[in-house]
This record gives structure tokens, C-alpha cells and sequence, in this order.
């Protein structure tokens, strides 16, 4: 039995089972919206749904893939992207904002920089008569379920050709791991993976958290911490490159981290694996030079459009209309 799900909050929903069968409806997708007539039958499927798109922290590729998917679907949807234009500017919570959301449409789906804020919401929700899902498109420091799942998704791709397992693969978590929330989130996931191991490339002062450590530690994920990344390339068989999250800082205090130890030069690409890859949730700022770009094993552009197909899968999950998308046209 597949498991069902209704709000999207932290990577640790997600059961081993529920990802084999999203892979399953993002690939059927993929093929059906290869055609002007598959296009137009998935537009049909819940057309009488809407959703609000509250994103109050910046967002280039959350925010458009989800719009994205939502269109793909054919679901309305709305928008607020500065609270500086909603009532909040009055005083009024965000929680108070949110609740009206619920009056109007069927689906939120929001990005904030206020850790745990959507699994606050969906509890507030659960309790009234109107319950709609939440959709978490990024919360502090804490999670990014969604970005966790299309990153499992282009792992599992690009480890063949038709959807390859991650199976005793390792990976190099690089960068700001301590305060990247899609860090957090996709490591979570490697529990679900036999023989997986995360390497955490970082500075000293930039080392995951101790909530983290403990968590895969109870999840038997198999994890190292190092400082040292030149010694980690050619080992790995995908690389996970951050940028530093320095939003977060209380006092400037990135300035003083030396992060070009921590940056993917074209040099690097004579001692990765010929079969290995490189990944990055993007935004990138220096973490990879872009003549890394043109690399076959250079991921993170498919790594972006991979994001708007899993969250239509997730979003057809959601509604559950999944079987019209792996059985479509009633077949
Ligand atoms: C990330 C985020 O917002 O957490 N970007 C994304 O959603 N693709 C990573 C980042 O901002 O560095």
C-alpha cells in the first residue's frame, strides 16, 4: 500500500514507498506532456481546484515551478510575495493571513524565514472546519522537503538510464551544511537508501547541527565530517555543492569564513569520477565555476526542471488523481 499524504512538511514523511511511486507519476508525466494532447488531458484533471502561492522569502526556481506545476495541472492560482502587501502591514499574524487563505482556495503552498512555520499552520488548519493542505516550499533554517524530493529524483536519473539506485552510493554534502535547510532535508532521506553515505564537506564553523547528527545517527545513515574537500572529489559518486546561507548570519559573521576551499573549479572535473555528479540547489553564487557548466556530469540545470515535474507528481499525489496520470484516458 502506497502511502497517502496530505500536508508536505519535513523529508521524514516521505517512506521509501511513497518515493518509488512519485518517481513512477513524474516519469509518466514527463511522457505525456510530450504531446499537445497529453498536455491538455492533464490540464483537465482538477481545473476546479485553486492555490495560493505565499512565498515571503526570495524565490526564483520554488516559486516558478511551483506556479509552474499548478498551471500544468490546471489549478488557478494566486500569489502574495511581500507581506509589506497583505494585511501583516496592519498587524495582522501570519497566521491569521494564512487561515483566510484557506477560505478561498484548496491548496497553500509557502516558503518563509520562519523555521516551522508551515507545520504550525497545517496544525492550525487541521483544527477548522475548512482543512486544506500546506505545501512547505522552504522554512528557515529547518526544512525543504520538496527540494529533497526532486534531488532524490536526479540522483536516481542520473545513476542510469532508467532511474538508477542510490544504493551504496555516496555522496559530498558541501558547503554551508550547517545552516542549508535542503541539506538537512536530502540527507534525511539517504535512510531510505541501503549502503548510502553522506560526506559533510564544510568549514569548522559551518559543521551540520547536533539535532541533525543525532537524527541519522538514529537512522543508521552512514555520515562523515570533514574540512577537506579536495580529498573527498575523487572519492564520491555525487557531489552536492551550497552556497553560503550568510541571510542567517547575526553579525556579518560569513565575512570571516574563507569559503574558496569550498568552491568547484574546472580543475576539479580531471578527478571526479567519470560516472559521478554534480548537483547544487541553486542559487549559485561562486561555489562552482560556470566552465563547469558544459560538463556532461554537471547536473543542476536538468536538476531544476527535474523540480517542476516531481512537484506536479506531488501535487497529483495530493489531490489523487495520480492513477489518471499512470492510467490516463481510463486505460
Ligand atoms: C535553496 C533554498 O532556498 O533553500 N534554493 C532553492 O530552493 N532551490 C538554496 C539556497 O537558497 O541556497
Amino acid at each position: 500500500m502506497s502511502q497517502d499524504i496530505f500536508h508536505v512538511l519535513r523529508s521524514d514523511q516521505f517512506d521509501r514507498s511513497f518515493l518509488d511511486e512519485l518517481y513512477e507519476i513524474t516519469n509518466k508525466l514527463r511522457k505525456l506532456a510530450r504531446t499537445k494532447k497529453g498536455n491538455d488531458y492533464l490540464q483537465t484533471l482538477i481545473s476546479d481546484k485553486r492555490a495560493i502561492l505565499y512565498f515571503t522569502q526570495p524565490s526564483t526556481r520554488t516559486f516558478l515551478s511551483f506556479l509552474n506545476a499548478c498551471q500544468i495541472l490546471g489549478i488557478q492560482t494566486s500569489e502574495i510575495r511581500d507581506p509589506n502587501t497583505s494585511s501583516e502591514i496592519k498587524g495582522e499574524t501570519a497566521d491569521d493571513a494564512i487561515r483566510t487563505f484557506s477560505s478561498y482556495v484548496d491548496l497553500i503552498i509557502m516558503r518563509s524565514p520562519r523555521a516551522g512555520l508551515a507545520d504550525k499552520i497545517a496544525k492550525l488548519l487541521d483544527e477548522t472546519p475548512r482543512r486544506v493542505p500546506v505545501i512547505n516550499g522552504g522554512s528557515g533554517k529547518d526544512e525543504h522537503p520538496t527540494q529533497a524530493l526532486l534531488d532524490i529524483y536526479t540522483l536516481r536519473r542520473s545513476f542510469g538510464k532508467s532511474g538508477g539506485d542510490i544504493d551504496g552510493k555516496s555522496i559530498a554534502m558541501v558547503g554551508d551544511v550547517c545552516r542549508g535547510r535542503t541539506v538537512r532535508s536530502l540527507s534525511r532521506l539517504m535512510r531510505h537508501f541501503e549502503g548510502a553515505k553522506v560526506y559533510f564537506v564544510s568549514p569548522d564553523t559551518l559543521k551540520i547541527g547536533d539535532d541533525l547528527r543525532e537524527d541519522l545517527k538514529k537512522n543508521n545513515v552512514a555520515f562523515e565530517e570533514t574540512t577537506d574537500f579536495e580529498n573527498i572529489i575523487p572519492v564520491v559518486d555525487a557531489i552536492y555543492m551550497t552556497r553560503i546561507q550568510d541571510e542567517h548570519d547575526k553579525d556579518g559573521e560569513s565575512k570571516h569564513i574563507d569559503y574558496s576551499k569550498f568552491h568547484f573549479t574546472y580543475d576539479h572535473l580531471k578527478v571526479l569520477k567519470k560516472d559521478a555528479i554534480i548537483m547544487h540547489p541553486l542559487p549559485r553564487r561562486k561555489e562552482i565555476d560556470v566552465k563547469v557548466d558544459a560538463d556532461p556530469r554537471a547536473k543542476y540545470w536538468r536538476q531544476e526542471r527535474n523540480g517542476m515535474w516531481t512537484r506536479v507528481a506531488l501535487i497529483a499525489k495530493i489531490f489523487g488523481i495520480d492513477k489518471d496520470i499512470t492510467k490516463p484516458y481510463g486505460i
